[in-house]
C-alpha cells in the first residue's frame, strides 16, 4: 500500500488465491545498495477459483524482468501489484522468472531485506516478503524453498537461510555462495535469510525419541559469551514440548541469530529464528534477571511456534491469535514449569497477569478496542497487540481449565492430526477442541465459548455473596455484562470460567457443595447466563469468598469485600494469586477513595491495620521473597486510571500513589531494613527464581529505605556504592533506580559512573536511557532531560531498542513527567511520532499508541491531547500504521 492511500481489509472478505505456488527457487546476490534477486516460481491455477489474472503483490521493488516458461510475457503494473493476464489456461503448473532488486542499506523500516551492524537479515511477517520480490504474500500460500545466497566473502563469510545447507563454494572476485533447502512446505512470512559476520555457539542433542540435532546460536564474534542462557533455554524448550506436548523437533539444524535492529521481540522463520539481540544476549554482569526471564520466555515461545505456527499456520491474518494466543499460553506454561516450585509458579502468573490488565485492559477500553480475531484492519502490523497475544492467550488457557489437562491434550492431539500442514483458522482451532472432548463444558457450549474471539471489551462479573447461618448456606449472586465497543454496541453473555474457594475463620478452605449442580475440577463454576445465583450447603460458619483464583478469567470481578475480608485472604488465601490480589484490592481501594475525595491529598492514606497486614506478609517465614515483593507492591498508575470511570487527573494519580509510597516506606522502616539484610547478598549469581526472588525484595527494601532517608545520607550512600561495586546488573540497576527514585544529588554521579562503565554494551546503554527517562520529575525536570539525552551521541531514533528506550520510557512509563499541565509532553510526542513515521512506520505507531487513554482524561490534559493527535492526523503524508492509531483515537 503506497503512502496516502488508504484501504481496509475485512475478514468476511477473504477469497481463497486465483493461484498455488508450488515451488520457490530463489537467487539472492547480497549487496547493500542493490540486491538482486532472481526468482523462478512453479505455478498453477487453484482449480477451486473462477479464473482471473495472477496478481503478485510488491512493496518498494525495481522490477526488471519476466519471463513466463522461459519467454518474455505481457504484464503490467496495479498500484505496487504486477499482474499477469495471458497465462495458460488449465490446472498445469507453469514457470514464472521475476527478476527484481531492492535496497536493503536504505530499508530503514526494517521490514524485507535490512541491514544491521553491516549485516544482512530479514524480516518478512507479516507483508515484508513482497519488499524481497513480487509474491502471493499471503499465509495460505505454502511452497518449498530453495535460496541461493550469493555474497562477498570477507565482509560476508556466514550465509544462512531456512532448512538444510545442500551446497557450498566460492565464486569469482572474492564472492561465494551458500544453498540452503527447506523440507517444509512454508507460507512465505516465514521465510528467513541472514548473511553477515557471525560466530555461533553449537551444541548437539539427543531428544528423548533419539533423534540428533544441531542448535546454533549466531551472534557478533564479541557477543558469544553472552549466548550460554539462551541455548540453555533452547535446549530446555525442544525437552519441554516433546515432554509436555509430545511434540518433537522436525529438523536436523535449529538456527537462532540475534541482531542489534529489530522492530518487535523475535521471529519465528522455519528453523531460523531471528531474534532482537536483547532476547539472546544475557550476562550476569549486563543482563537484569527480568531480561534473564524474559530470554527463556522468547527463546520457547518462538520454538514452540514451529508447531503452533509454522507447522499449522494461519489462513489469513485476522487469524494471528490461532498461533499468537496459542503460542504465548505454550510459552507461559513452560515458564510456569521451568519455574519449579507452587510459589514460583504463582509469581509468573501474577506477572502475566498484570500485564495484561495493565496493557490488554487499557487497550480494550480504548480506541483500538478489537475483538481477538479482528473483523477489519488498514495496516495488519498494528494488530501485533496484547489482545491478539496475551488476551488469546488467556482464552486458551480457559479452554484448558474447561477440559483439563488430559482433555487439552487430546485436543491439541487432535489438532495437529487434523490440521498439520495447512493454513487454518481460529474456529478450525476451538472446534476441534471440542470434538476431541464430547460432553466437555466447552463442546456443550461451543457457540457461546467462541463470544470470545468475536466480542471485544472487558466481561465485567459481579458478584454478591449472603451467609445464612441458620440453614449453614452461603449464596453467590453472579452476573455479568461487557462494556461496548467500537462497532459492538450490545453484547452478549460470555463462557466464563470462575475458579472459587470459601475462606474458613481459620483461614483454610470450607468445603465446596454445591447446591443441585457440580463444580468442574471440584472447584470452578461455569458461568454462562447473564445472572446466575449459587447456594452452597453446609457452610458452618460464615465465610470469606475467594473468586476468580489464579485469574481464571479476563474479566474484572466486583464485588464489595471489607477491608478485614482483604486482609484475611491477604493472609490466608490457599490460592496465592488470590493472595496477591487481595493486596493489590486493599491498595487500590485506599487510592481511589483518595481520589473520590478531592482537596488535598492526604499525606498517610494507609490504616495501620492495612499497614499491618503488609509488615506480616514481608515478616512471613514461610513466604517466598518473589512473592513478597510482589505484595508489598503497589498497582501502577495505569491500573488505577482505569479503574476510574474517567476524568483522569493523571498528577493526582501519581501524588496519591507516591504518597502511599512514601507511607509504607516509612512505617516499614524496620521491615524494609530486616529484608535487606537477609536478601541482599545472595552470592555467586544465578537466574533461578529463589535468589532472583530475594534481589527483588532486596531492590524494593532499598528503594524505600532511600525514600524515607529524610535527608540521611546511609541508605543512599550505600545505593551508590552498590551501583559501583554490584556483582550483577539486577543488583546494580535496582540500586541505581532506587538513588533515582528518590531524587538523591548522588543519582547524578552514579549515572556517569555506570554509563561509563558500560557505554559500549549497547543492551546496558539502552537502560541507561530508559533509567533517565522514568527519572521522577522534580519540578518539571523530565521532559527537559529527555530532549537533552535526545541530543546525546548514543541516540538515535533509527535504532527501534534505542528509541524505545527513551521515547516509550518517557512517553508510557512516566505519567508525571509526561502528562504535564503546560500540554508539552503532548508536544513532544507528536514531534516524535511524525519523525519516526519517516523513518519506521511500525515503531511510530507503536508510540503513537502510548496516547490511546487521552479521552478519559479531566481537563485541561484532553483538550492539549486532542490538539497533539489532531496534529499528527493532520499530516499529508502519513503511513497506514499512524494513520489508523490516530483517527481511530480521534473517531
Ligand atoms: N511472530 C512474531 C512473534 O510473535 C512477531 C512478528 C511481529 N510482526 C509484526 N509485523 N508485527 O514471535
Ligand atoms: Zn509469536
Amino acid at each position: 500500500m503506497r503512502e496516502g492511500q488508504t484501504a481496509v481489509t475485512r475478514r468476511l472478505d477473504y477469497a481463497p488465491p486465483a493461484f498455488w505456488i508450488d515451488t520457490v527457487d530463489l537467487s539472492i546476490d547480497l549487496d547493500p545498495a542493490k540486491t538482486r534477486v532472481l526468482s523462478k516460481l512453479t505455478v498453477r491455477r487453484n482449480p477451486d477459483v473462477p479464473a482471473q489474472p495472477l496478481k503478485l503483490d510488491g512493496d518498494e521493488l525495481n522490477l526488471a524482468r519476466v519471463l513466463l516458461d522461459g519467454a518474455g510475457c505481457s504484464f503490467r503494473m496495479e498500484g505496487e501489484q504486477l499482474v499477469l493476464e495471458n497465462l495458460p489456461e488449465g490446472d498445469a503448473p507453469f514457470a514464472l522468472e521475476i527478476f527484481t532488486t531492492c535496497s536493503p542499506e536504505k530499508n530503514s523500516k526494517l521490514m524485507g531485506l535490512f541491514m544491521s551492524g553491516g549485516d544482512f537479515f530479514t524480516q518478512c511477517e507479516s507483508e515484508g516478503f513482497r519488499r524481497i520480490t513480487y509474491f502471493l504474500d499471503r499465509p495460505d500460500v505454502m511452497a518449498t524453498y530453495t535460496v541461493t545466497l550469493r555474497a562477498d566473502k570477507q565482509r560476508w563469510p556466514v550465509l544462512l537461510s531456512n532448512g538444510n545447507l545442500v551446497d557450498a563454494g566460492e565464486l569469482e572476485g572474492g564472492r561465494h555462495y551458500a544453498t540452503w533447502h527447506d523440507p517444509h512446505k512454508k507460507p512465505c512470512y516465514l521465510f528467513a535469510v541472514v548473511a553477515g559476520k557471525l560466530v555461533a555457539r553449537e551444541q548437539r542433542i539427543t531428544t528423548r525419541s533419539g533423534n540428533n540435532h544441531l542448535l546454533q546460536v549466531w551472534v557478533r564474534p564479541g557477543d558469544l559469551d553472552q549466548t550460554e542462557h539462551a541455548m540453555n533455554s533452547l535446549v530446555h524448550a525442544i525437552l519441554w514440548d516433546e515432554w509436555r506436548f509430545g511434540l518433537k523437533l522436525d529438523l536436523e539444524r535449529f538456527m537462532v541469530v540475534a541482531t542489534s535492529d529489530f522492530n518487535f521481540g523475535a521471529m519465528e522463520n522455519k528453523g531460523l529464528n531471528i531474534f532482537n539481540s536483547k532476547y539472546v544476549l544475557a550476562k550476569p554482569a549486563t543482563a537484569t534477571d527480568a531480561d534473564f526471564e524474559a530470554i527463556e520466555g522468547v527463546i520457547g515461545h518462538e520454538y514452540f511456534h514451529n508447531w503452533t505456527g509454522d507447522r499449522v499456520t494461519c489462513r489469513d491474518w485476522f487469524q494471528l491469535s490461532l498461533k499468537e494466543g496459542l503460542t504465548v499460553f505454550r510459552d507461559q506454561s513452560f515458564s510456569m514449569d521451568m519455574a519449579g516450585t507452587a510459589s514460583a509458579r504463582a509469581v509468573k502468573r501474577i506477572g502475566d497477569v498484570i500485564t495484561l490488565r495493565t496493557v490488554q485492559f487499557a487497550e480494550d477500553a480504548g480506541p483500538m478496542a478489537h475483538p481477538v480475531r479482528p473483523d477489519e484492519y488498514l495496516e495488519i502490523t498494528n494488530f501485533y497487540t496484547t489482545t491478539i497475544y496475551e488476551k488469546g492467550a488467556e482464552v486458551v488457557r480457559m479452554v484448558e481449565t474447561l477440559l483439563g489437562r488430559e482433555g487439552f491434550r487430546r485436543g491439541l492431539d487432535l489438532y495437529f492430526q487434523r490440521h498439520d500442514g495447512h493454513a487454518v483458522t481460529c474456529d478450525d482451532f476451538i472446534q476441534t477442541m471440542a470434538d476431541a472432548t464430547p460432553g466437555s463444558a466447552l463442546a456443550e457450549r461451543l457457540p457461546q465459548f467462541k463470544l470470545w474471539y468475536s466480542q471485544a471489551g472487558t466481561p465485567v462479573v459481579r458478584a454478591q455473596g449472603h451467609y445464612d447461618a441458620a440453614a449453614q448456606t452461603y449464596t453467590l449472586q453472579l452476573s455479568q455484562s461487557c462494556p461496548p465497543t467500537a462497532g459492538q454496541p450490545a453484547k452478549q453473555p460470555m463462557l466464563i470460567p470462575l475458579r472459587l474457594g470459601l475462606v474458613g475463620l481459620d483461614g483454610r478452605d470450607l468445603p465446596l457443595t454445591l447446591q443441585g449442580g457440580a463444580l468442574l475440577h471440584g472447584d470452578v463454576v461455569v458461568l454462562h447466563e447473564p445472572a446466575a445465583t449459587l447456594v452452597f450447603s453446609g457452610v458452618t460458619q460464615e465465610p470469606v469468598p475467594s473468586l476468580l483464583r489464579g485469574f481464571s478469567a479476563p474479566v474484572k470481578l466486583q464485588m464489595e469485600a471489607t477491608p478485614e475480608q482483604l486482609m484475611h485472604r491477604l493472609a490466608h488465601d490457599s490460592d496465592p494469586f488470590n493472595r496477591w490480589e487481595a493486596g493489590q484490592q486493599l491498595a487500590l481501594r485506599v487510592a481511589l477513595a483518595q481520589l473520590a475525595a478531592g482537596g488535598e491529598v492526604a499525606p498517610a492514606p494507609l490504616s495501620d491495620a492495612h499497614l499491618a497486614a503488609l509488615r506480616a506478609v514481608l515478616r512471613d517465614a514461610a513466604l517466598d521473597a518473589a512473592f513478597k515483593a510482589l505484595a508489598l507492591g503497589l498497582p501502577g498508575e495505569s491500573y488505577i486510571a482505569d479503574q476510574l470511570p474517567g476524568n483522569v487527573d493523571p498528577q493526582r494519580i501519581h501524588a496519591v500513589r507516591e504518597a502511599m509510597r512514601r507511607q509504607l516506606a516509612h512505617a516499614l522502616r524496620a521491615d524494609w531494613q530486616w529484608a535487606w539484610e537477609h536478601n541482599h547478598d545472595t552470592g555467586a549469581y544465578t537466574p533461578d527464581p529463589v535468589s532472583s526472588g530475594r534481589r527483588a525484595l532486596a531492590g524494593l527494601a532499598l528503594a524505600m529505605l532511600c525514600l524515607a532517608a529524610d535527608g540521611d545520607a546511609v541508605w543512599p550512600g550505600k545505593a551508590y556504592q552498590r551501583v559501583k561495586d554490584a556483582g550483577n546488573m539486577t543488583d546494580r540497576e535496582n540500586a541505581l533506580q532506587a538513588l533515582l527514585g528518590c531524587g538523591h544529588p548522588l543519582a547524578a554521579r552514579a549515572l556517569e559512573g555506570f554509563y561509563a562503565r558500560f557505554s559500549h554494551e549497547a543492551l546496558v546503554v539502552d537502560k541507561w536511557f530508559a533509567l533517565q527517562a522514568r527519572a521522577p520529575d522534580v519540578a518539571g525536570s523530565a521532559l527537559p532531560a529527555v530532549l537533552a539525552l535526545m541530543q546525546h551521541p548514543d541516540f538515535t531514533l533509527k535504532n527501534p531498542n534505542r528509541a524505545r528506550s527513551l521515547l516509550f520510557g518517557f512517553c508510557s512509563g512516566n505519567p508525571a513527567g509526561f502528562h504535564r499541565l503546560d500540554g508539552a509532553g503532548y508536544t513532544f510526542w507528536a514531534g516524535q511520532v511524525l519523525a519516526l513515521d519517516a523513518i519506521n512506520p511500525q515503531v511510530a505507531a507503536r508510540l503513537a499508541r502510548t496516547m490511546d487513554a487521552w479521552a478519559r482524561l479531566a481537563e485541561p490534559w484532553r483538550g492539549a491531547a486532542r490538539e497533539a493527535i489532531a496534529r499528527v492526523a493532520a499530516q499529508p503524508k502519513l503511513s497506514n500504521d499512524v494513520r489508523e492509531v490516530v483517527t481511530r483515537a480521534l473517531a
